[in-house]
């Protein structure tokens, strides 16, 4: 394992949701697990005048709302504490930059990790004044988080300018679903496997379904998602990264750029979808009211902050096409939304039928071959097969071959955040997205995004809690396949 030099993580929007429930929960658990160096600061900085002891206070008590109560105990606090600390910057304000210079002082050639848990559009201000100080340097790392631009033109500007302050191999990209253990378990999957990889192609997978499913609704976030949409915040980056693992040709080596090279080409193989492809090829929808887990909710309008006329998505459907050799005529099927019936994030691989079949339909009873990759709640793997059922007759049903992550590795499952938070500290690449990977992502996205804007019509209504609007389930029935829905 690469050794974690030692380092100063500044965190701007240090006072903020993500660092408080994710960001610092992690590093305090890699702290108590004794896995940072003693020579390691994280330093919280946001506009507010905040001291080093409010900040800590803070800190202190987010880290005991979202840890596990035995993952919390106060010797471990008081000594992660010493190592927090507060700056208070104006992202915008150069001066205010000196802030963070003393707290930074003196140590110039540690590494130093700029988290950016801020609004995107004060991450270019953000890099130019950490370089101005005089911040920057050989050793500093910058992360980034998502929403990186709003389109390709805007994507590509933010990287620009950011590439002015830092070289490409010092910008880390999150998506935080490549930091999920089962993601990186579908990398060993179908690289550390023979059984699999001969398999891993259109002769023998018939489609693919990638399902990412939320109960929750826009919770309080209504400016940014009603700007944004389901397509832009979580197809653009998450689904399609999903998609990449899946599709992309087994790389030469599990270097960063090996891996993302072969995901680039994935990205690079999508049949793009414009005008009226787009439009037959996706599905929009927006909740209703509904009810969830049998609790009334509210309609995406009727949300607070939601103009009552508001015409963003909260649900996507696409069925996507790769034109290469492995993957022509293979329909990867998309979907995510809020407010659905369940919260599950899969991945589905349908196989196909056998090429002769020698039992007739009367004695198979159930689905050829499908191996199922759950992300979220749980994580683990079913693969079903055809097994004869007890008796007399020969018939055949479907049984599971299933792997649960929890049950059969004893490790406590590390959050996402944590695990790439550790991957920027040791210098490791591979989980994060390049510059040409987010363009590409982009370039596949806006034709869609411009097929919708020019469109009549509106998104489907759907109720709260059920699976979508109806069109979904048609964009598969045309093709006669359905939606792979297990309770
Ligand atoms: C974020 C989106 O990137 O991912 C949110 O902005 C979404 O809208 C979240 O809720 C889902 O992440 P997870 O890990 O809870 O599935």
């Amino acid at each position: 394992m690469d050794s974690i030099e030692p380092f100063d993580i500044v965190i701007f929007g240090g006072s903020g949701d993500l660092a408080m429930r994710k960001l610092l929960p992690a590093l305090f658990r890699r702290h108590r697990e004794g896995h940072l160096p003693q020579q390691g600061r994280i330093i919280g900085s946001a506009r507010s005048q905040l001291s080093r002891e409010a900040f800590i206070e803070h800190a202190e008590q987010a880290c005991r709302a979202n840890l596990p109560d035995d993952e919390f105990d106060d010797d471990a606090w008081a000594d992660f504490a010493q190592r927090l600390t507060f700056a208070s910057v104006d992202a915008h304000d150069s001066d205010s930059y000196a802030n963070l210079a003393e707290a930074m002082a003196p140590a110039n050639e540690r590494v130093r990790v700029y988290y950016l848990a801020t609004s995107p559009n004060l991450f270019v201000a953000i890099c130019h004044n950490l370089a101005s100080a005089g911040l920057v340097t050989a050793q500093s790392r910058v992360v980034l988080e998502k929403p990186l631009g709003h389109d390709l033109a805007s994507a590509q500007s933010i990287s620009e300018q950011i590439g002015e302050v830092f070289n490409e191999d010092q910008i880390y990209r999150i998506d935080h679903y490549l930091g999920k253990e089962t993601v990186q378990n579908l990398i060993a999957l179908r690289f550390g496997n023979t059984l699999f990889e001969p398999l891993w192609r259109r002769d023998w997978i018939s489609d693919v379904q990638i399902t990412v499913a939320e109960q929750m609704g826009v919770e309080g976030r209504a400016d940014f998602y009603d700007a944004t949409g389901a397509l832009r915040d979580m197809v653009q980056n998450h689904v399609l990264q999903l998609l990449c693992i899946i599709a992309m040709e087994p790389p030469t080596s599990i270097d960063a750029d090996a891996v993302r090279d072969e995901k680039i080409k994935v990205l690079r193989a999508l049949q793009p979808l414009r005008g009226r492809d787009a439009l037959q090829n996706t599905v929009r929808g927006q909740y209703q009211a509904g009810a969830i887990s049998g609790q009334p909710v509210a309609g995406y309008t009727e949300e607070e902050g939601v103009p009552p006329d508001s015409r963003t998505e909260t649900f996507v459907a696409v069925r996507a096409d790769l034109a290469t050799w492995r993957w022509a005529d293979v329909p990867f099927y998309l979907r995510t939304g809020k407010r659905l019936q369940e919260r599950t994030a899969e991945i589905v691989v349908n196989f196909r039928e056998v090429p002769h079949a020698i039992f007739d339909t009367s004695m198979v009873n159930g689905n050829p071959n499908r191996l199922v990759i759950h992300l979220q709640p749980d994580e683990g793997m079913r693969l079903h097969i055809m097994a004869k059922a007890r008796g007399d007759e020969m018939t055949l049903r479907p049984v599971s071959l299933d792997l649960d992550f929890g049950e059969t590795f004893e490790a406590r499952q590390a959050d996402a955040y944590e695990r790439l938070l550790m991957d920027v500290l040791r210098g490791r690449l591979f989980l994060f997205m390049r510059r040409d990977e987010l363009y590409a992502a982009w370039e596949w996205i806006e034709p869609i995004m411009e097929a919708w804007a020019s469109a009549a019509d509106d998104p489907k209504p759907y109720t709260a809690g059920t699976w979508g609007p109806a069109a979904s389930s048609a964009l598969l029935g045309r093709d006669g396949r359905s939606w792979h829905e297990e309770s």
